[in-house]
């Protein structure tokens, strides 16, 4: 029988044990800073703002979304009735999409652009990147993904099978 190296056995518990310490998971998540964002010129302060909090730019596209780019995006909301706003709106200007990461990135995001209403984000998250640009429900000036399936889908969108080649590093994978 084949014996293993002892560092190597070693080496494998000390990985299966750090993993386990923290369930801490470097996750890809996509951020949009929609028209109102572009047009107000908040571009330069949100990617700093991105940066200053931990995350990579891993890759970013600016586009101007056609009403079927639109559509298809906000596929989910069809049967509501902001809908043909919504659509107008996201198709009014360049919008610029970026594919951003971090350890618990969704999430991180999420909380760092705060409640989708703006004008309640600048009373209850005054620090928020919705309370510096946004200002209503719909002119909440950044997108980001609400699910570890809606980012999948929402990179997919976006740039294509970037994750193929290269997978960020999940450390609860072994
Ligand atoms: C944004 O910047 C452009 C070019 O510098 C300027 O023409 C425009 O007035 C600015 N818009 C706002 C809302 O500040
Ligand atoms: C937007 O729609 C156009 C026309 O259908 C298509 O060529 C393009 O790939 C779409 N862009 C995105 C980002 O989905």
């Amino acid at each position: 029988m084949r014996k293993f190296p002892p560092f190597l056995v070693f080496s494998i518990v000390l990985c299966f044990q750090s993993s386990s310490f923290m369930a801490l998971k470097r996750e890809r998540t996509l951020a949009m800073i929609k028209p109102d964002g572009i047009d107000g010129n908040f571009t330069d302060r949100i990617k700093q703002v991105i940066l200053e909090n931990g995350f990579i730019i891993v890759q970013e596209l600016m586009v101007q979304l056609v009403v079927e780019n639109a559509t298809t995006f906000y596929s989910e909301h069809s049967a509501k009735s902001f809908f043909p706003n919504l659509v107008e709106y996201m198709t009014s200007g360049p919008v610029l999409a970026m594919v951003i990461e971090k350890t618990n990135g969704i999430s991180e995001w999420r909380a760092l652009i705060g409640p989708t209403d703006a004008g309640k984000a600048r009373v209850t998250h005054p620090h928020s990147i919705r309370a510096m640009c946004g200002s209503s429900t719909q002119r909440n000036c950044v997108h980001g993904s609400d699910s570890s399936l809606a980012a999948a889908r929402e990179i997919l969108f976006f740039f294509g099978d970037i994750s193929a080649g290269a997978v960020a590093v999940e450390h609860d994978e072994l």
